[in-house]
């Protein structure tokens, strides 16, 4: 049994099987081919944050493909009333067949994937949001091909995508330019052990954009970082995506964000709604990517 915790958990074979199975289960989906290989498979999503995307994207995909789901909003279980998290996975991985996921700390999805019976998929952490950086990576490969030895420019906070961002540097062999605000990097323990031939910090984000085949950023203040948004406003003013920044890209990149955007603040309306933004492909990619995962997580390996 697999879970999808952090990007890592899988390697790249296991990545190109499900960027060619969600190839398939995408063509099905728009020619209205029913595809129906998780019938009477229950997935269990726990929230503890807000969600559009990542709620939509699960429940649509378990009912596609044939299973349906449970939404359970953290504060209304037992957890919220103080019932430990390894006894919940307990109780709920036996009536269910897989788990999503999206809370705070990043500890509290391992504790939960340590006592479950069944795959756990990470939905965000403040750590991670591999099924984020997933549909993006699928996207840019429907997009513009290969990934691997292209630069990908990372604008803005050294948050939960930055850090997925490095893993899928290292995953994917592709350059990872990094430019945040000073205070606002990436903790040094991530990039132990990785060359600046795989990622390298830029203090300009001009620089870090200069020659990229995708540019990519997000929120300046995170869910959970709410008290620090005003501050966070000041120091982020330079690390607008907008058109300059653009400029200094390749003609053909492309422009990612995980949504939601505040345009103005990270993107400029030009930008997330020009002719480079790939952000609608890029959301709806949540869903076809998501449902390739469900079914290795819980067939492993189909074909058909
Ligand atoms: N990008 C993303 O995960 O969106 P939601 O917060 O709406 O799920
Ligand atoms: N970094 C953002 C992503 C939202 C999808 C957050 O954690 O709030």
């Amino acid at each position: 049994m697999k879970h999808f915790l952090q990007l890592r958990d899988l390697d790249r074979e296991e990545f190109e099987h499900l960027f060619r199975r969600t190839r398939v289960i995408k063509e099905r989906f728009k020619n209205y081919v029913a595809y129906q290989p998780l019938v009477d498979r229950m997935l269990a999503m726990v929230f503890e944050k807000s969600s559009t995307r990542t709620r939509v994207s699960f429940e649509a995909g378990i009912y596609q493909l044939g299973g349906s789901s449970i939404v359970l909003n953290m504060g209304e279980t037992q957890l919220g009333r103080g019932e430990p998290i390894e006894d919940v996975a307990r109780v709920v991985s036996r009536m269910v067949d897989i788990v999503m996921i999206r809370t705070f700390e990043h500890p509290i999805i391992e504790r939960f994937a340590a006592h479950s019976r069944v795959p756990v998929v990470n939905g965000l952490t403040n750590d991670y949001h591999p099924c984020q950086v997933l549909a993006d990576i699928y996207t840019f490969i429907e997009h513009r091909g290969a990934i691997g030895g292209r630069i990908v420019a990372w604008i803005g906070d050294g948050n939960n995508m930055c850090n997925t961002w490095i893993q899928a540097a290292q995953i994917f062999g592709f350059k990872l330019n990094i430019s945040t605000p000073p205070r606002y990097g990436v903790d040094p323990s991530r990039l132990a052990g990785v060359g600046r031939d795989c990622v390298e910090i830029f203090g300009n984000p001009h620089d870090a954009a200069r020659g990229a085949d995708l540019v990519t950023t997000d929120v300046w203040t995170s869910m959970g970082f709410e008290a620090e948004a005003e501050a966070r406003r000041k120091a982020f003013s330079a690390y607008l995506v907008d058109a300059a920044m653009m400029a200094q890209a390749r003609p053909e990149a492309v422009f990612m964000h995980c949504l939601p955007a505040h345009r103005g603040e990270e993107v400029s309306a030009e930008v997330l709604d020009g002719p480079q933004s790939v952000v609608w492909d890029e959301a709806e990619n949540r869903l076809h990517v998501q449902k390739a995962l469900m079914e290795y997580l819980l067939l492993g390996k189909i074909e058909s």
